[in-house]
């Protein structure tokens, strides 16, 4: 059953009619044509899907909408502002940390949320950060590099 849900995504208000229990990604990338978070697992643990939540950092395939409401959702397209990247989406750039880039997403936005509360991490707690979030290149050496780009 549908009911008026109001959500705030990069800024911007959105008045949705939809099911309360819609996973957020699903809001997302359907409704609001933001692709920035992907579907990987869908269960909560690859990370994939992250987006910054009052500024941490939350996993949208596991999070029904209207748990959402209320609170100010950042993707990753919003995390740009008057044209110039965020340090963390610069950083990766700079350590060419992608290789298929899937899972890129929750990468930058773990970072963002440590440094949103923790401005000068150490590795350990950049690595700590990013233990959860799963990349099935490998790339880890290079994204952990881009982590600590993104602190320095
Ligand atoms: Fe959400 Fe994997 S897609 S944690």
């Amino acid at each position: 059953m549908t009911e008026a849900i109001s959500l705030t995504v990069n800024g911007r208000s959105y008045e949705l009619a939809i099911p309360p229990d819609t996973p957020l990604l699903t809001v997302l990338r359907n409704d609001l044509e933001l692709n920035g978070p992907k579907y990987g697992c869908g269960l909560g643990e690859c990370g994939a899907c992250s987006v910054l939540i009052d500024g941490m950092a939350a996993r949208a395939c596991v999070l029904p909408v209207s748990v959402a409401v209320g609170h100010e959702i950042l993707t990753l397209e919003g995390l740009a502002s008057e044209g110039r990247l965020d340090p963390v989406q610069s950083a990766f750039i700079e350590a060419q940390a992608a290789q298929c880039g899937y899972c890129l997403n929750g990468m930058i936005i773990s970072v963002r949320a440590l440094l949103n509360h923790t401005p000068r991490p150490s590795s350990a707690q950049l690595q700590s950060a990013l233990e959860y979030n799963l990349c099935r290149c490998g790339t880890h050496v290079e994204i952990l590099e881009a982590a600590n780009r993104a602190v320095a």
